[in-house]
């Protein structure tokens, strides 16, 4: 792990067990990137930045040189990494190496979200120290590596250290350039109730991005990227990834250069973005965790997995095991009482059920979803007992109680806009757009933050509960507030992003025992900076099993299955009318966290039947589902099946899932080749007397049972004897 800095050299060189990343100070004080990849075992840096020269003679024009963290205004025409403003309206800039600090641990990053250590002997960190001189500016990048993962977390800091002011109009937290562009580029892309499916495209001259505009890291793309050499594959290869901790407007780009080079840069979206610096100032640009596999996309998924499941998120749920819940919305959306909910409760606990979640239409008089957010008062209508009433007749059935809840909005049509209609987000004059009926409340606002943090402190107070939902259902739009000065407008989306984050931190450590799940529409929000505070998210609105195979299977490209919330739903699906059977809703569900978002009082006896069954069986294999080693074998995306296999960290037992999605006439038997288990173990598949061998099982495979029909699923356990 350890970071080492050679003074004759000038270079640095980081390592983690198997991975090294080396860059060096050039003759002309600048940062330049050497390489990044499998260990070497003495690598001569002075060769890579000679070649550099060979290649362009002495007017080495820096288009050709790999950076850290390049700047504008000189010789290279790529992307830049940052680009400010000073005072007399200038944009060019050169930032030049001043120093270095290594040390161990990992520093918090200030009001936002990271990645940390437990121990100091898990990380270290560089701090490398670049400046301007002309513009008296100072940035700080940091560069931490881990003892126990193929990762590095970075991020960068200005400080103004002049005496007028400094308008950063681009702040990036990366930037890697690497030698050549013979790459793939990943993304996980999509749309509400569709989100996380992988897109792979081959780079070409110019740039390909990916980024959000939306006030939230959003549906449509997450902010992950990766770079993969042509031929990887799941277990072969090398992948490259680059994930950010940051849940607002965000911008990934792959820059391909006339010199057949590719830059990779990532960070805070510059579009619509400035943050003025007042002399002495700082401002902190969000981590971005990058990962090196040379073991494909699996590799790749592993180090995130590990990463973000023991060293992201936080709290005394992070290692425990979750709750098997029960949510009212799809079974009743606003239309219920507290006999209803009480009713499905009862069968809920019959079922083994653990708890059970009171969605949307609690509070106010919200009918439906035209009105009362920001009302966070019980509607005594529905719930004549209130929220204790209810929480205290569902503790007595034997479930814990957990509730919905949606801070950072306010409809139009409620007491608070009525008292405040300057609270949300907008510029004034202009009209303020609705979606789903609601407009964003201003959290760049301390009064709006300090409000909301009281309400929800209170609300969270008068009952019982034990697990909350934190939804957020719109994009922003008309961004702009009205406590900000007109320079500073452009402040407001990323003032929004540390606002709720403090919330967030002051809500979730002030209530240590709830288990909060975030949620944005279903997956729109489902990124690092959310899962830092909240440890599992909800994955989709879509419930339905086979929409589910495809965003399950790419939302773990980056993200562990205990982060991932996974529900069974009623037929004909809600969101796509599909109807399938209880056995694939309930793999799918069981291969995360699993709950149910059904009316489970108008469900069948064989359903409930089988529903109690899966349940029971969940609970014997919870650790092994939420906590073990997620491998995917068979992509969603490219044919009629999909497979994946949940391992523990012993190799001693594992779970096979397939899923066959259309019934194919007179085909062959599916084999599947195993990964991930032992060749010296055997494996008994429970519930039988059949042993296998692990190399038979990695080597020749396993034949999957055949069952007639469309949607067909197994789930095959194995433990070794
Ligand atoms: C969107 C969420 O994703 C749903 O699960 C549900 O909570 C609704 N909002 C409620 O309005």
């Amino acid at each position: 792990m350890p970071i080492f800095f050679d003074e004759s050299s000038k270079t640095f060189n980081l390592f983690s067990k198997e991975m090294q990343y080396t860059m060096y100070v050039d003759q002309n004080g600048r940062l330049c990137h050497a390489y990044w990849g499998k260990k070497i075992r003495a690598l001569n840096v002075q060769r890579i930045s000679n070649s550099y020269k060979m290649s362009y003679g002495p007017n080495l024009s820096l288009e050709i040189l790999p950076q850290e963290y390049p700047a504008y205004g000189g010789t290279d025409f790529r992307s830049p990494a940052y680009q400010v403003q000073f005072g007399d309206g200038s944009t060019v800039s050169d930032l030049k190496y001043t120093g270095h600090k290594i040390y161990k641990g990992k520093p918090k990053l200030d009001g936002l979200p990271s990645t940390y250590v437990e121990s100091e002997d898990e990380s270290q960190t560089l701090e490398v120290y670049l400046y301007d001189a002309v513009g008296k500016l100072s940035v700080t990048l940091t560069y931490t590596v881990f003892e126990n993962f193929q990762a590095i977390a970075r991020s960068a800091k200005f400080k103004n250290e002049s005496s007028k002011k400094i308008k950063i109009l681009r702040a990036l937290s990366a930037n890697v350039d690497f030698e050549d562009d013979d790459f793939v580029m990943i993304q996980l892309s999509g749309a509400w109730a569709r989100e996380r499916n992988i897109v792979k495209r081959h780079l070409v001259p110019g740039i390909q991005s990916i980024e959000s505009r939306r006030g939230a890291s959003s549906h449509q793309q997450n902010p992950f990227i990766a770079l993969a050499r042509k031929h990887a594959d799941e277990w072969e290869g090398e992948v490259y990834g680059f994930s950010l901790v940051y849940s607002g407007n965000f911008l990934a780009q792959v820059e391909v250069g006339q010199y057949e080079t590719a830059r990779v840069s990532m960070g805070i979206n510059p579009f619509d973005f400035s943050w003025l610096l007042e002399p002495l100032e700082t401002f902190q640009t969000p981590e971005i965790v990058m990962t090196y596999s040379s073991e494909g996309f699996n590799g790749m998924s592993q180090t995130y997995h590990k990463l973000y499941a023991s060293r992201l998120a936080r709290g005394k749920y992070r290692d425990l095991e979750r709750p098997i819940l029960v949510n009212n919305w799809e079974a009743t959306y606003f239309n219920f009482n507290e006999e209803k909910l009480l009713k499905i409760a009862k069968e809920a606990k019959e079922l083994g059920i653990e708890l059970f979640v009171l969605d949307d239409g609690w509070f106010g008089k919200r009918d439906a979803d035209n009105s009362s957010l920001g009302d966070w008062v019980v509607d005594r209508r529905k719930l004549p007992n209130g929220l204790d009433g209810l929480a205290k007749k569902i503790n007595e059935i034997g479930l814990k109680f957990g509730l919905w809840i949606e801070p950072e909005m306010v409809s139009p049509d409620s007491d608070l806009y009525r008292s405040h209609p300057d609270w949300c987000i907008h510029v004034n004059g202009r009209e303020r757009n609705l979606s789903r009926n609601q407009l964003v409340l201003d959290f760049s606002r301390q009064d709006v933050c300090d409000y909301m943090t009281k309400t929800i402190s209170d609300l969270l107070k008068s009952a019982n509960i034990s697990y909350v939902k934190w939804d957020m259902n719109r994009n922003m739009t008309e961004i702009g507030s009205d406590k900000l000065p007109p320079e500073r407008q452009r402040e407001t989306a990323h003032r929004y992003m540390l606002g709720l984050y403090k919330v967030m931190d002051e809500i979730t450590s002030s209530f240590p025992d709830i288990l909060f799940e975030s949620c944005a529409g279903g997956g729109g929000r489902f990124d690092p900076g959310m899962l830092y505070y909240m440890p599992q998210a909800w994955t989709s609105d879509d419930t339905d099993a086979i929409e589910r195979l495809k965003i399950q299977y790419g939302t773990s490209y980056v993200y562990p299955q205990v982060m991932m919330g996974s529900h069974v739903s009623a037929v004909p699906n809600h969101q796509v009318g599909r109807i399938t059977p209880i056995d694939i809703r309930a793999h799918v569900a069981m291969s995360a966290n699993m709950g149910f978002e059904l009316d489970l009082t108008k469900i069948s006896d064989e359903e409930r039947e089988k529903i109690k069954a899966y349940v029971s069986e969940y609970k014997k294999l919870r650790k092994l589902i939420q906590f073990g080693n997620f491998y995917r074998l068979i992509s969603p995306f490219e044919g009629n099946e999909s497979a994946w296999m949940i391992i523990d960290e012993e190799q001693d037992e594992f779970l096979l899932y397939h899923f066959k999605i259309f019934e194919r006439p007179n085909s062959k038997g599916i084999r599947i080749k195993l990964k991930g288990i032992s060749t010296n173990k055997n494996y008994r598949l429970e519930g039988t007397n059949e042993i296998y061998g692990g190399d038979e099982l990695l080597y020749e495979g396993i034949t999957i049972p055949h069952a007639f029909g469309d949607f067909q699923s197994v789930l095959m356990h194995f433990k070794s004897v």
